[in-house]
């Protein structure tokens, strides 16, 4: 393939990406979005295999079956719920491809340059190989987290600014020691020694933050594994690779700032770790009797409301109910009455996840409202249905100073009329905090799973 071909397709691919994301920043273009992305994903593909010289073809076809072929099953096999961790486990294969096209660069003799093009060429390997070392080990901790494979709580080491600090000097230094030896050769010790030192800190990073900070470190590690692959397109000198880390290395970045403001943390907060647990005071203890509740009062509860809000959180993805849901919705708004889904920007496991349910349940999405924009009105709402959710509608967060996630904006639904919360037992939510809401006076527990009970309201609400 001639260069210009590669160039113009490297372009046409780039613009596809720009739609893509484009796309899905609204949920009605998000499936053209998706499209435009895969398309110019596989452009970006066939342009880069078809430029490489003809006896690499056999290896490029080998590895593009034996990666694909993984990433086809992992997506085939991976549940919704599922989805955080494998966008944990892919930032961690990007960081770690980013290690290794460094060090490959490094003990690259063919390339021969001198003067400040090396000194330049030498950095980009040094930072391709810091940012992709921590997005590496940062990745496989937020994944082990997400899958509770390791405990969500903050791992706090007493001094653990200083350690970052600490971490961080050691990091300059080492890139000057770098700098002076690669002319002898022995770069390779003070690369390695801080390829440990970027590895800890992804490790330390990422244990030190609390559960329900954990959208901001999956939306930064995104951004990070974006700078890494763009770090790579310098080493490789391939401006495709340039342009879509930064692409993705911005989202992320943006995505992040989102989510803190979100929260009600700053950015800076959240990265230094522990988050909320440094006023080392006693959470408020939770007094009061739960009011159980069946299917027939929660259909009978509902037949008497004018205004309904429905509020999903992960334990609707997890019971899968968003069909019955959307059924449910249909029925009432069939007899007049006003429903209205609100959504919280952190429920469930990854940004839009509650959106992407009701989208393919095909709930109107003119019915689906942000935090934002209903958080005042529950005042006038009959009856709140909280459907699987804990954290974001855990009043603690704005009444208790030594709450974990004290500060966080959360749905107020106890200040409406009623509020009916569906989860299976009184366990608590991802943040591993207690919720007074489950004790008001004026809220009702129906156990059970989700999309069991939600069936059993609909069989109640035809009757
Ligand atoms: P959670 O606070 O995690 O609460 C979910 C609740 O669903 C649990 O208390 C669970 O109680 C219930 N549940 C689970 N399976 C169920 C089923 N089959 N049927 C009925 N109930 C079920 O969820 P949330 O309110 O959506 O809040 C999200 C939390 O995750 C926040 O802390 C957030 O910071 C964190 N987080 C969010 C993201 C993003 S980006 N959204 C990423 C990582 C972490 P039972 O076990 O008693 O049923």
């Amino acid at each position: 393939m001639t260069h210009s071909l590669v160039a113009m397709s490297y372009i046409v691919a780039t613009i596809l990406f720009i739609l893509s994301l484009s796309g899905l920043s609204n949920q009605e273009s998000a499936r053209k979005g998706n499209y435009y992305g895969m398309l110019g994903m596989a452009i970006a593909i066939a342009a880069t295999t078809l430029s490489a010289a003809v006896s690499a073809y056999a290896l490029l076809i080998v590895g593009l079956l034996v990666g694909g072929s993984i990433g086809a099953r992992a997506a085939l096999k991976v549940e919704m719920t599922q989805m955080p961790e494998l966008v944990a486990i892919m930032h961690s294969l990007v960081g770690m491809a980013a290690v290794l096209v460094g060090y490959a660069n490094f003990m690259d003799n063919t390339v021969v340059i001198d003067g400040v093009e090396k000194t330049i060429h030498e950095l980009e390997i040094y930072l391709g190989i810091l940012i992709g070392a921590v997005t590496f080990s940062g990745s496989v901790i937020a994944f082990c987290k997400l899958s509770e494979r390791i405990s969500g709580k903050p791992m706090l080491l007493p001094g653990r600014h200083w350690f970052n600090l600490f971490l961080l000097i050691a990091s300059i230094v080492l890139a000057g020691f770098f700098l002076q030896q690669t002319e002898n050769g022995s770069g390779l010790i003070p690369l390695s020694i801080m390829t440990f030192v970027a590895l800890v800190f992804g490790v330390h990073m990422v244990m030190a933050i609390g559960g329900a900070d954990m959208p901001v470190v999956v939306s930064m590690l995104n951004s990070y594994s974006g700078w890494a692959a763009a770090a790579t397109g310098f080493m490789l000198s391939n401006d495709l690779l340039i342009v879509t880390g930064a692409l993705v290395g911005s989202s992320g970045a943006i995505l992040s700032y989102i989510m803190c403001r979100a929260m009600n943390r700053h950015f800076l907060s959240v990265i230094a770790g522990g988050f909320g647990t440094a006023s080392g005071g006693e959470t408020m203890a939770i007094e009061g009797e739960i009011q159980p509740i069946d299917a027939e009062e929660t259909a009978q509860l509902l037949k008497a409301a004018k205004n309904i809000m429905i509020i999903p959180g992960y334990g609707m993805a997890v019971a899968q109910a968003q069909h019955t849901v959307n059924e449910i919705t249909k029925l009432l708004r069939g007899k007049g009455k006003k429903v209205r889904f609100g959504i919280h920007p952190v429920a469930g496991r990854m940004p839009g996840h509650m959106n992407v349910l009701l989208a393919e349940a095909k709930v109107p999405y003119d019915i689906v409202y942000e935090m934002d924009e209903i958080n005042d009105d529950f005042t006038n709402v009959d009856v709140s249905i909280v459907i699987g959710a804990n954290d974001i509608v855990n009043p603690s967060a704005l009444n208790d100073p030594n709450s974990p996630i004290a500060g966080m904006p959360v749905l107020e639904c106890w200040k409406g009329e009623t509020t009916i919360v569906l989860k299976r037992s009184m366990a608590s939510g991802y943040a591993g905090v207690g919720n007074p809401l489950f004790v008001l006076d004026n809220t009702r527990m129906l156990f059970g799973d989700a999309n069991t009970t939600m069936q059993a309201v609909l069989k109640a609400l035809k009757e």
